[in-house]
């Protein structure tokens, strides 16, 4: 099935944008330094992005001495912005969906992704197309929504009290896996459920040892500047893993 290419609406990329360009977000607070808590030392390796988006990842992981970087996206838009901002002469960025990386005839040291395996519908394919690119020892380190929020299929997400608090999280549907329409920006915003066992045990088949699995959680410190995000006490919005080949 054809892929979504959402990023690329302007509507849906500009309202993304503005989240992005607010430097208080949940990626900065929470999934980025998580991720990048996981990454091996990068020094002369060779790393593919996948959904890499304005490349920011693919800048720092450079900075941390890797020696080449591949960042593919399925979004022009998004590639727009990667390589006005974020260019080096070790960094090639390639639209194209992640579907088609045995395309990139090319073995990598390190596959990463930051919050792109939510949208692609066959995730046992491609957890073993990165198995296949990846040299003997090579780790895969990916972020996507946490399966607890990916579940959500409509009505409203939260029990709240009488002055509109957020009590608890209404869960339903936690079982039934695959394609979930939202609004976000936009109606009709594709992404796709899975559990966790399906997760972990796709990584596993595939021949990945699990190295470690990160939900990030809010200190704190960060719950005394940002009391809001206590939410995330209730539901973590992220699922890290870190697993090797
Ligand atoms: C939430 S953004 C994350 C961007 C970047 N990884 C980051 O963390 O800043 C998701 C990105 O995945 C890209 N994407 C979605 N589906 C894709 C696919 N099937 N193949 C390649 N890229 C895809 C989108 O275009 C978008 O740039």
């Amino acid at each position: 099935m054809a892929q979504q290419n959402i990023y690329n609406n302007e509507v849906f990329f500009e309202g993304y944008k503005k989240i992005r360009d607010n430097k208080i977000n949940a990626n900065n607070l929470f999934e980025i330094p998580a991720l990048f808590s996981m990454m091996p030392d990068l020094k002369d390796k060779k790393v593919l992005d996948l959904g890499c988006g304005f490349g920011e990842h693919c800048k720092r992981f450079i900075d941390c001495g890797a020696k080449k970087v591949v960042g593919i996206d399925i979004s022009e838009k998004m590639l727009d912005i990667a390589g006005n901002e974020n260019s080096d002469p070790n960094i090639v960025y390639i639209n194209m969906p992640m579907e088609k990386i045995v395309e990139l005839n090319e073995k990598f040291d390190v596959v990463v992704s930051s919050l792109a395996l939510h949208y692609v519908e066959d995730f046992e394919e491609l957890v073993n197309d990165i198995y296949n690119i990846l040299y003997t020892e090579g780790v895969f380190i990916f972020s996507q929504e946490n399966p607890l929020c990916t579940c959500h299929s409509g009505g409203n997400r939260w029990t709240r009290d009488e002055k509109g608090n957020k009590i608890h999280l209404n869960l339903a549907d936690y079982g039934i896996e695959g394609e979930r329409e939202s609004v976000w920006f936009v109606d009709n915003v594709k992404k796709y459920h899975r559990t966790f066992s399906t997760i972990i045990n796709t990584l596993i088949n595939a021949g990945f040892t699990i190295e470690k699995m990160i939900e990030p959680l809010p200190t704190d410190k960060i719950l005394e500047q940002y009391p809001d995000y206590k939410d995330l006490l209730h539901k973590p919005d992220f699922l890290l893993l870190k697993v090797r080949k």
